[in-house]
């Protein structure tokens, strides 16, 4: 039996990771989590007491690392500040979290020789034109915005060098971005989803016409076990579903799935440095590992999100009104 650890584990793609590894494996999972205002216990309940353990602590202590390194077959890193509006208004966290939690993490893989698969993001190449036939591919060159994107560009590197210099046993994924369940009421998609369900109405940044290319975050699961289980040392894979959509169709999807007359949104003041596009170009994951995703769908994967939300309200419930007094605050 594998033994991963699971850093980040009780956010919104890592608990939806560690579901997926549980259901679709035989490895034993080790979550490591600080418990952020991100992390969540609910989203780990009614695991399998044999094959699950949870430690709370901050993937930049050494000393907390460095065992639970050791005692792992595989380090699965998907722990970070993730929201690029947080970034925007308090970079520090950023930093400490996904710079120095990565270099803490990578030192001890390095030292016990122990597999390691970096989770990071397609914001790392920066934004394309709304009319550019080009996608990112693994050589597009990184070009981050935000104070985010630019700490998991600067992760990704460290993870490089640590491989080239160090012979690092290491793989990087970079994804699109992540729908379905979990996922914390701050992001884009369950914002709106609940504003709606608390008569509020969704909030668009400008005019809503940023594309996003959507993966449903069991599709992002099943591409990071298949790079663990094949994927060559020191590569990078992009993953993605062919998922573009732009804001505006996102929240009119939203409002029809929910009953809404199309057009009861408010468009609100935009986000700074606001990337226009991202586009994933995953061929490479497919065409040499055999990697397919599953929701191809993304009606129905988000009619299935929304049902999830309406379903769960206890799970996201405490969040909310803190998250909204927030983004008050910004005028969004
Ligand atoms: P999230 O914010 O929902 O979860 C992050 C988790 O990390 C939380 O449980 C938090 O408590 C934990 N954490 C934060 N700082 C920590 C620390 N110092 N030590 C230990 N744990 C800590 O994030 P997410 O959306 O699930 O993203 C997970 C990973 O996937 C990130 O690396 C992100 O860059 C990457 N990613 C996200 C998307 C997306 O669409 N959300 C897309 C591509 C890549
Ligand atoms: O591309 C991958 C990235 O996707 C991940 O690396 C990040 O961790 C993840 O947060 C996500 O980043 P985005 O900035 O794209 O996601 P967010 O959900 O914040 O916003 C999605 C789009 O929706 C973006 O164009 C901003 C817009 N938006 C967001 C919010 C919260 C709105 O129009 N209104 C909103 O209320």
């Amino acid at each position: 039996m594998q033994k991963l650890l699971v850093t980040g584990g009780a956010g919104f793609i890592g608990s939806n990771f560690v579901h997926y590894a549980l259901d679709n494996t035989d490895a034993h999972v080790t979550v490591l989590d600080k418990f952020t205002y991100a992390g969540n216990r609910r989203s780990l309940a009614g695991l399998p007491e044999d094959r699950f353990a949870l430690v709370e602590g901050d993937i930049c202590d050494a000393a907390l690392v460095d065992g639970l390194v050791a005692n792992a077959d595989v380090v699965v890193h998907y722990a970070a500040e993730s929201h690029n509006d947080n970034s925007l208004h308090d970079p520090r966290p950023f930093l400490d979290t996904n710079i120095i939690g990565t270099y803490t993490l990578i030192e001890a893989a390095r030292k016990h020789g122990t597999r390691f698969h970096h989770i990071s993001t397609d914001e790392v190449y920066g934004d394309l034109e709304l009319d550019d036939p080009e996608r990112f591919t693994e050589s597009t060159p990184y070009n981050p915005s935000s104070p985010y994107s630019s700490t998991k560009a600067g992760s990704d590197l460290l993870v490089r060098a640590w491989v080239r210099s160090f012979g690092l046993q290491a793989t990087i994924s970079n994804c699109s971005n992540n729908y379905g369940p979990y996922q914390h009421v701050e992001k884009f998609i369950p914002r709106q989803i609940t504003n709606v369900i608390d008569g509020i109405r969704p909030k668009l940044y400008g005019a809503g016409e940023n594309v996003r290319d959507w993966i449903h975050a069991n599709d992002h699961s099943s591409a990071v076990l298949t790079i663990i289980e094949k994927g060559e040392i020191g590569q990078t894979y992009l993953i993605g579903a062919d998922g573009e959509r732009n804001n505006k169709e996102v929240v009119e999807l939203i409002l029809k799935e929910m009953g809404q007359p199309s057009d009861a949104y408010d468009q609100v003041i935009d986000r700074p440095g606001h990337d226009l596009r991202y586009a994933i170009d995953s061929s490479r994951l497919r065409r040499e590992l055999g990697w397919t995703p599953r929701f191809s769908d993304f009606e129905q994967g988000l009619a299935d999100t929304v049902k999830w939300y309406r379903d769960n309200e206890d799970w996201w419930r405490p969040q909310k009104s803190e998250t909204e007094a927030k983004y008050k605050v910004q005028g969004q």
